[in-house]
């Protein structure tokens, strides 16, 4: 019996560390998941080598006979036994109960100094937000530093998950909820989506960077001055120098907002650099208005706000919000409607 317990022991454990089951751990948080994942898992390993022997044992040495009719002795119960296997797994159980708990409340508690990043969801895009002034499609995090991420959700709900850092969040319109990650190692990860939140759901990604501190810092000075020249009118370079005119500011808006609105997560758009296939591309709007002998901009702007009206064929309605008249400013729909018009005017 004992030889069996140790093959079993053996093969369990092979399949449990050569399989490559967790990816590597980028942060504090994922090291205490690993770890709880460990301690049950080692548990696991023992009961099931136990039972598997007692199993086999039993099979094989008691055997009952070609021609042996007779009943087995009579038994009734064994305290010891029963006491055994009530006592042993109600301590383990307790223990990982345990462990889970520390673990839990340890990755709950964000490290002084920490960074405060506003997380906004929406079907199928993420923007990320950096103070007051910062905004950025792609997560840019500083190492060995704690992150407290704060989510907002624009429509559905939506989970936040970036498999290497472990922590898991689900993203609820109408409350909000937070969470805790401190990267330990510096590279490229992927932030995915974890809640089956509509028809982009798999493509609902955005690309995540851990920076030193100092290159952290660089960056977001960089965005912020970035965003500081935007509102400053679009100049056309320099320290924080207002230059530029109205179009510039307006074509400037226009792109902004089309990367803030999420347009980008569904739909292809050259000038921005998107391809997604969630919804009909934008590339030939001012071929497909005058097809459909609607001015351009009246076509755009009709598209964004009532987007039901039209619906392009091979798409469905109630993919798209419809709530963009009230979420975008006039300014920014008139910014947005220039921006996918291809430059030309507004019509109000
Ligand atoms: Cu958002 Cu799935």
């Amino acid at each position: 019996m004992v030889v069996i317990f140790v093959i079993a022991t053996v093969i369990t454990t092979l399949v449990a560390v050569l399989i490559p089951w967790l990816p590597e751990s980028a942060s504090e948080e994922m090291d205490g998941i690993v770890f709880t994942y460990w301690f049950a898992t080692v548990i696991c390993i023992g009961i099931f080598a136990l039972v598997t022997a007692v199993i086999v044992e039993a099979v094989m040495s008691f055997r009952v006979q070609p021609d042996d009719d007779t009943d087995g002795p009579p038994i009734h119960g064994h305290t010891g036994l029963e006491i055994a296997w009530t006592v042993v797994p109600a301590i383990l159980v307790i223990a990982i109960g345990v462990v889970s708990a520390v673990v839990l409340s340890q990755n709950a508690d964000a490290r002084d100094g920490s960074l405060k990043v506003r997380v906004f969801a929406q079907q199928f895009a993420w923007t990320f937000r950096y103070g007051d002034d910062v905004r950025s499609d792609e997560l840019v995090l500083p190492l060995d530093r704690s992150v407290e991420f704060e989510f907002t959700s624009a429509d559905v709900i939506h989970s936040f998950w970036i498999p290497e850092m472990g922590q898991k969040q689900d993203i609820v319109p109408g409350i909000s909820t937070d969470i805790i990650v401190t990267p330990t190692r510096t590279g490229r990860f992927t932030l995915v989506c974890t809640e089956l939140c509509g028809l982009g759901h798999s493509t609902m990604r955005a690309p995540v960077r851990v920076l030193e501190q100092g290159a952290f810092d660089q960056w977001l000075e960089q965005r912020a001055a970035a965003a500081e020249e935007e509102a400053g009118g679009g100049s056309t370079g320099g320290e924080g120098e207002a230059g530029g005119g109205e179009a510039g500011g307006a074509q400037e808006l226009g792109r902004t907002t089309f990367a803030e609105a999420g347009c980008g997560g569904c739909h292809a758009f050259e000038p921005a650099g998107s391809d997604a296939e969630i919804g009909p591309a934008l590339n030939e709007l001012a071929a497909t208005a005058e097809q459909a002998g609607v001015p351009v901009a009246e076509y755009v702007r009709q598209a964004i706000v009532e987007p039901q009206a039209v619906l392009a064929e091979g798409y469905q309605d109630g993919v798209m919000p419809k709530d963009y008249a009230e979420s975008l400013t006039p300014e920014q729909l008139d910014a947005l409607v220039a921006y996918l018009s291809g430059g030309e005017g507004t019509s109000g």
